[in-house]
């Protein structure tokens, strides 16, 4: 779990009991409310009444700040250390020592695959690039200037249409196929996407390059015969994808949850997924970023857009993060990156504006006393940018990665015991019971 931090006095000698005693001092009564793995289960909390015909006491919990909804082995994070780790490995030694296609491979496994396992998920995943040639068809009714997150969660969607077979979500053999399709395909849907806002043919697949070098050569292959793409540059996006594959129950892994409990199919479930992604507050702050730093223009503005900030006017997009209170282990790595980008592509000058957010934000009260430091997103889009993505595409660069993610996420959930269709209750603060009035009696 991300880390709690109980501050239980030293409980009375005698036999250490796993419960909490809850006295409702409304009624003077008393609860024992048992407690595991340092939590307890609201559904417990039902037994407090003030009359026995009550309903029960619920939790009340807005954007589950302090509500886990699932039990899982996936990825564990924990903020105030600003620990991030997949399956237990920590995201410093995967960046460094494993690609994206592995680690996609061990978050939706459990385990690093072994050699053989490995060829087989990198030849499953390569033959399945194509997407159906109707897809093309919608993809050039969208305008020219069109946002490709909109394409890409509608082809998502789309997808279902062809694969009805993915209704069988039971079925360990088409969860299996579906996982090489959505993997496989993402990149194709979000290149094809980025060709058509260009007015560009489309590339096709190449089964000879890696899965980010594929990406590239559909993005940026114009008259050659063959793309070769520059191994910085590969590696680079690489490690973005490893950093961005999964991080446990942001919002749009719990659109994926929420959604996928239904028992739809799993294309459906990615394109919520991909639509909460689209937020400015979720993946899509790294676009966000890019328009803020835009927007200060210089270094010399940055002062006065920090007091914008403090006055509560805006926010310092790519800055904060509901579980991290510490830096972002991630943005560590991608500052790291982007040097090694402006050395092949030239240096981005909005990293002087970057840099000095960074510094005024990291000794400046406002933020040290709300505990913001740069997330994953703060610093990534410097580097798309610098690769020649125009700022719309920078949030699909955030989905692709994370679609292991979603899908390790949604089997979970599918194959949890626990779970069911997700279903919350609510406190009700309206209206009483009241009449119809007639139109010609209202004022
Ligand atoms: C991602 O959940 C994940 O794991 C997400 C993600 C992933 O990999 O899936 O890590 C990816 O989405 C990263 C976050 C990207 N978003 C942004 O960079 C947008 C800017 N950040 C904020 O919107 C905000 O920090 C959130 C949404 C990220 C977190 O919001 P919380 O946890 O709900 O925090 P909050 O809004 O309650 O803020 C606490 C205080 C508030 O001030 P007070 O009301 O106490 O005075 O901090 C302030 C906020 O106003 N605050 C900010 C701020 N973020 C929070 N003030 C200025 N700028 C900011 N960026």
């Amino acid at each position: 779990m991300s880390s709690t931090k109980s501050t239980a006095s030293e409980a009375p000698t005698g036999a250490r009991r796993d419960t909490l005693t809850i006295t409702d001092n409304r009624t003077g009564k008393q609860f024992e409310i048992p407690v595991k793995n340092d939590t307890i289960r609201p559904i417990d909390l039902r037994q407090i009444k003030l009359q026995s015909s009550d309903f029960g006491m619920m939790s009340y919990d807005p954007a589950f700040a302090n509500t886990a909804s699932c039990a899982s082995k996936i990825t564990y994070i924990d903020g105030d250390q600003g620990i991030l780790r997949y399956r237990g490995y920590s995201i410093e030694e995967l960046a460094e020592k494993s690609t994206y296609s592995e680690t996609a491979y061990l978050i939706l496994h459990g385990e690093l695959p072994t050699q053989s396992q490995l060829k087989d998920w990198n030849y499953n995943i390569t033959h399945h690039t194509f997407i159906h040639e109707s897809i093309k068809k919608f993809l050039e009714g969208f305008h020219y200037d069109a946002h490709p997150m909109g394409m890409l969660i509608s082809t998502v969607a789309a997808l279902s249409t062809f694969y009805p077979d993915a209704k069988d979500i039971f079925n360990p053999d088409s969860r299996r196929k579906q996982t090489y399709r959505l993997i496989g395909k993402m990149p194709t849907l979000a290149a094809f996407s980025y060709r058509h806002i260009l007015g560009m043919p489309f590339v096709y697949p190449d089964n000879d390059l890696s899965y980010t070098g594929n990406f590239l050569n559909m993005l940026f292959r114009t008259t050659e015969l063959k793309f070769h793409p520059n191994p910085t540059l590969e590696r680079a996006l690489d490690i973005l994808f490893i950093l961005h594959a999964d991080h446990e129950q942001n919002c749009s892994s719990t659109a994926m949850r929420i959604v996928g409990s239904s028992h739809v199919d799993p294309y459906s479930a990615t394109a919520a997924a991909t639509a909460a992604l689209y937020g400015p507050l979720h993946g899509g702050a790294n676009e966000a970023v890019l328009r803020m730093l835009v927007e200060i223009g210089s270094v010399k503005n940055v002062p006065a857009y920090v007091q914008s900030v403090k006055a509560g006017e805006k926010l310092l997009m790519g800055f904060g993060h509901r579980v991290y209170k510490n830096y972002d282990p991630r943005a560590k790595i991608v500052k790291r990156i982007a040097y090694e980008v402006f050395d092949i592509m030239g240096r981005n000058p909005l990293i002087d504006i970057a840099l000095e957010c960074e510094r005024i934000a990291l000794e400046d009260e406002y933020f040290v006393s709300r505990r913001l430091y740069p997330n994953v997103d703060f610093y990534t889009g410097l580097i798309y940018q610098s690769m020649g993505f125009p700022m719309t595409m920078f949030p699909v660069l955030f989905a692709i990665p994370r679609t292991s993610g979603w899908i390790a996420q949604w089997v979970e959930m599918l194959l949890d015991s626990e779970q069911k269709i997700s279903r919350p209750r609510q406190v009700y603060l309206g209206q009483d019971l009241r009449s119809y009035i007639p139109l010609d009696h209202r004022s």
